[in-house]
């Protein structure tokens, strides 16, 4: 189906107290988001979406944000991003001196107006003036396309959409690319192919993918990625998330999951698997519910248990009988 070459590092950004706490039911209070970004700030990730400086009212389990971003404890190794709509948001990063804002759209119209109000025309518009602005501070502008796989209301959208919009997004000056699949439509053959086209196109740009579990094939769609070449992997802590204006939208790709399997297939990350699974175990009591996640209740592949007594008596009394009995 596709082809092997690896990358030599996958990089991992954690998404779990933006695109994870956006969704919540209830808010998590700032000192534990505080205590958990420093928790994942020491654990080998590359970069932490810290929060959105979007609508309190649009979302306001993330009411917090300029506390969060400037009470965590920064580590000079992880960059440190956000997420914004517009230009108010752009300039609430910039008092914040967040490392990098994450400018997000969808490439379809409708999923746009649904959650930004906007269309893409006017989204776009406003990251022209968002990079004019931002560009003096030398603060790193991603751009997000949000449903770049497909759309609740729109279905599968064209590749020819996907690729104008990052030329425009280039033009506008944003530095570097994700393509999200924000409710987990993407197939692996749909992501090796969509991720070589725009790679072939684009050969110089940074591009990150941004999956959500929510059909069960986030991990194969890593796979296909990493099959086009792609190095950048957006995933939550326990595998929460969710767009709140994206019917059906369930949690991002599992961050412990995910750097287990890259592991278990020879990948570097250098992400410390064994802290990522003891803060995962953690969620469940901050978040009062279950989490999608598996590595953290399963254990690691490599993890055995103790053989049960019974086995070990069987096996004694087996011994015992073929010794009774020689052939
Ligand atoms: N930060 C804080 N407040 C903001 C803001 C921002 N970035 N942008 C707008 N606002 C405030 C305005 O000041 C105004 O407040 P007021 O009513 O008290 O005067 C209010 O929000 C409405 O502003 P307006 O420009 O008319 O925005 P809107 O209602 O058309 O909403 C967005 C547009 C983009 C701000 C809003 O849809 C949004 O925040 N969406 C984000 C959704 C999201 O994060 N989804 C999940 C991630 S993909
Ligand atoms: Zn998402």
């Amino acid at each position: 189906m596709f082809n092997t070459t690896m990358p030599a590092r996958v990089l991992i950004n954690e998404v779990a107290t933006r695109d994870g706490f956006q969704s919540e039911a209830s808010f998590v209070p700032t000192d534990e988001k505080i205590a958990l970004i420093d928790h994942l700030s020491q654990v080998g990730l590359n970069k932490i979406e810290v929060t959105s400086f979007v609508s309190p009212r649009a979302i306001p389990n993330l009411r917090d944000a300029e506390e969060v971003m400037q009470r965590i404890t920064r580590n000079p190794q992880v960059c440190y991003t956000t997420l914004v709509p517009n230009e108010k948001g752009a300039e609430r990063a910039m008092a914040c001196n967040a490392d990098e804002i994450n400018l997000a759209m969808s490439v379809s119209e409708t999923h746009n107006l649904a959650n930004m109000r906007m269309t893409c025309e006017e989204s776009l518009s406003q990251f022209k003036r968002i990079c004019d602005l931002v560009a003096p501070s030398g603060m790193r502008i991603n751009g997000s396309l949000a449903t770049t796989f497909g759309c609740p209301f729109e279905g599968v959208l064209s590749a020819d959409k996907v690729l104008t919009l990052i030329e425009r997004y280039l033009e506008a000056g944003i530095q570097s690319i994700s393509l999200c699949d924000t409710t987990g439509m993407a197939a692996p053959q749909q992501v090796y192919d969509l991720c070589t086209l725009v790679r072939s196109r684009f050969a110089h740009i940074e591009l990150t993918l941004h999956l959500h579990n929510t059909r069960g094939m986030g991990l194969a769609n890593v796979m296909a990625g990493l099959s086009a070449g792609i190095n950048q992997f957006d995933a939550s802590l326990g595998g929460i998330g969710g767009c709140p204006y994206a019917p059906g939208a369930t949690g991002n790709i599992c961050t412990e999951d995910l750097v287990h399997m890259l592991e278990a297939n020879g990948l570097d990350t250098q992400v410390d698997l064994q802290q990522l699974i003891a803060l995962a175990k953690q969620l469940p009591d901050l978040l009062g519910h279950d989490l999608p996640g598996q590595v953290a209740k399963a254990g690691l592949r490599t993890e055995t248990r103790p053989v049960p007594a019974s086995v070990e008596e069987l096996r004694k009394s087996k011994a015992t009988l073929a010794a009774a009995k020689p052939f």
